[in-house]
């Protein structure tokens, strides 16, 4: 499959995660098209917008507030592709900002979306065995329940 991963990442923790679903999603022989939301617009998107699938990820700004940069991605986003389905969220947040506005900005997007993936939120920087087995246990979750919609869409027989 032909994957968008888009984040946007202030200390490099949640570009830490991005890295990983990388790694898992190539691994696995899918390709994936790499954007650093605070630097780069979907114009990076080589072959053009539209993908298998969509992996947004984000850390959480005051108050479980999503990052201006990674809005205007989104927007970006939406108005080439719409809304997909096939769009998974994942991001770092700190749980001493209250369970309320813990990973705020992962809830708000998938929210948005109405996606039907899991959401992945890690705690900071990941680190240990426990968290990069919950980063590789989500992505190959995402990745083959995504095979299985592909599979299910009869538009995929109209070439
Ligand atoms: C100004 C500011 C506000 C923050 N507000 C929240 C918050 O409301 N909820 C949360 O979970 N984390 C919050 N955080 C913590 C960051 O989201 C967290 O450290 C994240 O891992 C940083 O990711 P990054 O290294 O990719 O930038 C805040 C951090 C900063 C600097």
């Amino acid at each position: 499959m032909r994957i968008l991963l888009a984040f946007c990442s202030l200390s490099g923790n949640t570009r830490d995660v991005a890295r990983a679903i990388r790694a898992r999603c190539e691994a696995a022989g899918h390709a994936v098209t790499w954007i650093e939301a605070d630097v780069q617009t979907l114009a990076a998107a080589t072959g053009g917008p539209e993908h298998d699938l969509y992996l947004l990820g984000a850390w959480t700004d005051n108050a479980g507030r999503t990052p201006p940069e990674m809005k205007r991605f989104i927007a970006e986003l939406v108005e080439a592709v719409g809304k997909p389905e096939r769009l998974a969220v994942f991001g770092t947040g700190e749980t001493q900002w209250g369970e309320e506005y813990y990973c705020g900005a992962v809830r708000r997007m998938a929210a948005f979306f109405g996606t039907g993936y899991p959401r992945l939120e890690i705690e900071q920087m990941p680190h240990g065995e426990r968290d990069a087995r919950a980063i590789d246990r989500w992505t190959d979750h995402v990745l083959t329940h995504t095979e299985t919609l592909r599979n299910a869409d009869p538009a995929r027989f109209i070439a």
